[in-house]
């Protein structure tokens, strides 16, 4: 779905097609040159990073593994609780495994601080962090993040991959939503 189809739920658009396109390639880039003499398993955290997921495996140009993992961060309401369980756990031993994550969003960093703990503890050469969102006046734990495609405010986002109660996942942009949505 683009803008226009959900034009009348929308505040505006953060981020737009193009816009995440570009970024995504710039990110893709950084992880080729970086992992070069390395390889790599990306491992997805759904299901908010499957969008990101798809475009950024398919920018790179060199070959990765991909591995996907869900977890629960939410109790309820949009409140990160910190209590985060394995909903679906990987398929690949990551022992010596190069390993980068890759998110949709880091909002208090919760989830991904204990994400990567977890999987630092099952013997991997190197843990690493990609995402393509995060709010830096939200965050609750220091975590250190080494591909970030935006920097965002402390507000509520959904579109490519992000949702509000299961929708607006497939928006093709990132965006906010008007208040009549949350009422
Ligand atoms: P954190 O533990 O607070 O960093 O939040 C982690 C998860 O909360 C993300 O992976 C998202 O699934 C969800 N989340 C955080 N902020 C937003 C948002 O603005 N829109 C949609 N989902 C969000
Ligand atoms: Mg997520």
């Amino acid at each position: 779905m683009d803008s226009q189809d959900v034009q009348a739920d929308l505040k505006h658009v953060l981020y737009s097609k193009q816009e995440i396109q570009q970024r995504v390639a710039e990110l893709a880039a950084a992880i080729d040159e970086d992992y070069r003499d390395r390889e790599v398993l990306i491992v997805g955290v759904l299901k908010g990073a499957v969008m990101v997921m798809a475009d950024l495996a398919r920018a790179l140009h060199s070959h990765v593994s991909m591995d996907w993992m869900a977890v629960s961060s939410y109790g309820s309401g949009t409140q990160s609780s910190g209590v985060v369980r394995i909903l679906k756990d990987l398929e690949t031993d990551l022992m010596g495994k190069n390993v980068l994550i890759v998110e949709d969003i880091i909002d208090s960093g919760l989830t991904l601080s204990w994400l990567k703990a977890n999987l630092e503890s099952r013997g991997p050469a190197s843990v690493e962090i990609c995402t393509l969102l995060r709010k830096p006046e939200a965050a609750k734990v220091e975590i250190d993040v080494k591909y970030v495609g935006f920097d965002i405010p402390n507000e509520f986002v959904v579109g490519y991959g992000l949702d509000f109660a299961e929708k607006y996942r497939n928006l093709d942009f990132v965006g906010t939503l008007a208040p009549h949505v949350y009422e």
